[in-house]
C-alpha cells in the first residue's frame, strides 16, 4: 500500500557510511529517514547526537525523522532543530513535562512527535493531540534493532479513533516486517519504521536488496 510511508531506520545501516546508506534507500523507495538517538540512560544503548544528525542532513532529500530516546529532552531540542530535524519525536515517558517539551519542539520550528513505549496507554495523550503531528507507537521496547514485534493492534485502533479527523500520522516502530506491517496498517498506521527488515541482506557495496526489502513491506 503506497499511501503508507516507509521510514528506514539507520540504526541498522553501516555507521561508517551513513551518507551512502541514506542515498541508497532513498533511491530505492524510502519515504522518510528515521534517525534513532539513544543516550544510555533513557534506553540501555548509545547511538549518536546532534552533530551526527547535522552531518547526515545534506544526504537526506526526503524527511529527517528524529526519534529521541533520551532524558531529559528539553536541553537538546534547539541543537536537534539546528541540525535540521524535520520531525522531532520525544517519549511521553522521558519526563514529567511532556506538554512543555512538545511546545518547545514546535517553537523550534520542527514538527512534533510523541512516542509511547509498549506498556504506555493511549488515554493519557488525549490532551496532547492538538500539539502533535505524529504519534509513534513502539512495538518493541526501545533500545535495539532486530527485536521481536509486539502486536499492539488494539492500541493503534483506539489511537486512530481518538485522533479523529486531525492530520496526525501514526508511526509504528519496532519489529516491522512484511508479516507484521499489514496488521498495523489495518489498525490505522500510516508510517512504518523498519530497520533490520530494510537493511538485511545488503550493504554499501551491494545495496540492491534494500529496494526489494522496502517493496516487500
Ligand atoms: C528501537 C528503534 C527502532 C529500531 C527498529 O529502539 O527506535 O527505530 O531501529 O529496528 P527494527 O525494525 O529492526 O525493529
Ligand atoms: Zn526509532
Amino acid at each position: 500500500d503506497r499511501s503508507v510511508k516507509i521510514a528506514p531506520s539507520i540504526l541498522s545501516a553501516d555507521f561508517a557510511n551513513f551518507g551512502q546508506e541514506i542515498q541508497a534507500v532513498e533511491a530505492q523507495g524510502a519515504d522518510w529517514i528515521h534517525v534513532d538517538v539513544m543516550d544510555g540512560h533513557f534506553v540501555p544503548n548509545i547511538t549518536f547526537g546532534p552533530a551526527t544528525c547535522k552531518a547526515i542532513r545534506p544526504h537526506v532529500k526526503t524527511v529527517m525523522d528524529v526519534h529521541l530516546m533520551i532524558a531529559p529532552v528539553d536541553p537538546y531540542i534547539e541543537a536537534f532543530a539546528e541540525a535540521g530535524a524535520d520531525i522531532l519525536t520525544a517519549h511521553l515517558e522521558a519526563g514529567p513535562h511532556i506538554h512543555r517539551t512538545l511546545q518547545a519542539i514546535r517553537g523550534a520550528g520542527c514538527k512534533a512527535g510523541l512516542a509511547l513505549n509498549p506498556g504506555t496507554g493511549v488515554e493519557d495523550i488525549a490532551y496532547l493531540l492538538d500539539m502533535v503531528d505524529l504519534v509513534c507507537v513502539m512495538t518493541v521496547n526501545p533500545g535495539f534493532g532486530g527485536q521481536a514485534f509486539i502486536d499492539l493492534s488494539a492500541k493503534v485502533r483506539r489511537l486512530r479513533q481518538m485522533i479523529g479527523d486531525r492530520p496526525i500520522h501514526i508511526e509504528i516502530d519496532g519489529g516491522v516486517t512484511p508479516a507484521t506491517a499489514p496488521l498495523m496498517v489495518a489498525a490505522g498506521a500510516d508510517v512504518l519504521v523498519a530497520g533490520s527488515a530494510v537493511f538485511k541482506g545488503g550493504s554499501v557495496a551491494n545495496p540492491a536488496p534494500y529496494g526489494e526489502n522496502i517493496a516487500a513491506i
